[in-house]
């Protein structure tokens, strides 16, 4: 059986399929912290249903969004258009298939820890495992990201990365501050088993 569900943040609502990361807190703390301008270009990385890209068309971006699932592609296309917003997308194993720049780079990462993961639960949704599993500490798509995200920024770009307290942060902060690069924690919030923290990266 597949199914459709729904989620809604602020004034807007979105569709999610079967397969298809429900946009949770995790998702609505990222979304806060969309203010970019109108005519500046996203990339909206690892997009899920595509609440990031729609804010952030709504504001009048050029939006990119980008997934290793398709249908997680086909949702996020379909929720923009669904407020009469076009987007691109890309089919990508992080930033595989990214060649250009960005002005905002966003992404909410896989982030629970391999270790943590429910293997009856990851067989019976492969797709849906993909969203959560962050490998060992959960660290492995955000120290890919740390380690490219330069590449993909505009000079005084600025990227928004999400992490959760159960990837040990201060190995984001220590590989910030080698690169040299400012940055600040501009939003937190605190769960029943996690805490979650949105870094903001000027590039
Ligand atoms: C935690 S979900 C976040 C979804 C959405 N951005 C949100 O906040 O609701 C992580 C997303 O990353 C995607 N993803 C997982 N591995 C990826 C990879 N290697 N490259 C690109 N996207 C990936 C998943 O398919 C999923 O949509």
């Amino acid at each position: 059986m597949s199914g459709m569900g729904r989620a809604f943040y602020k004034h807007y609502g979105l569709r999610f399929p079967d397969g298809v990361y429900e946009p949770l807190d995790d998702s609505f703390l990222l979304a806060d912290q969309v203010k970019v301008e109108a005519g500046s270009t996203v990339l909206d990385l690892g997009c899920g249903a595509g609440l990031v890209s729609l804010i952030a068309a709504h504001q009048g971006a050029n939006v990119t969004a980008a997934d290793i699932n398709k249908k997680a592609l086909q949702a996020a296309t379909e929720n923009c258009r669904a407020y009469g917003h076009q987007i691109e997308t890309v089919e990508t194993d992080m930033f595989l298939n990214i060649s250009g720049k960005y002005d905002y780079v966003f992404f909410n990462p896989p982030y629970l820890p391999h270790e943590d993961m429910d293997d009856q639960l990851a067989k019976k949704h492969p797709e849906l495992a993909k969203s959560w599993d962050g490998g060992a500490h959960g660290r492995r798509y955000i120290d890919t990201f740390l380690t490219q995200y330069k590449g993909h920024l505009n000079p005084g770009g600025k990227a928004y990365l999400l992490n959760s307290s159960l990837n040990d942060i201060t190995k984001t902060q220590e590989k910030l501050d080698k690169q040299g690069v400012k940055y600040a924690i501009v939003a937190r919030t605190e769960l029943f088993f996690e805490k979650l923290y949105v870094f903001e990266i000027t590039g």
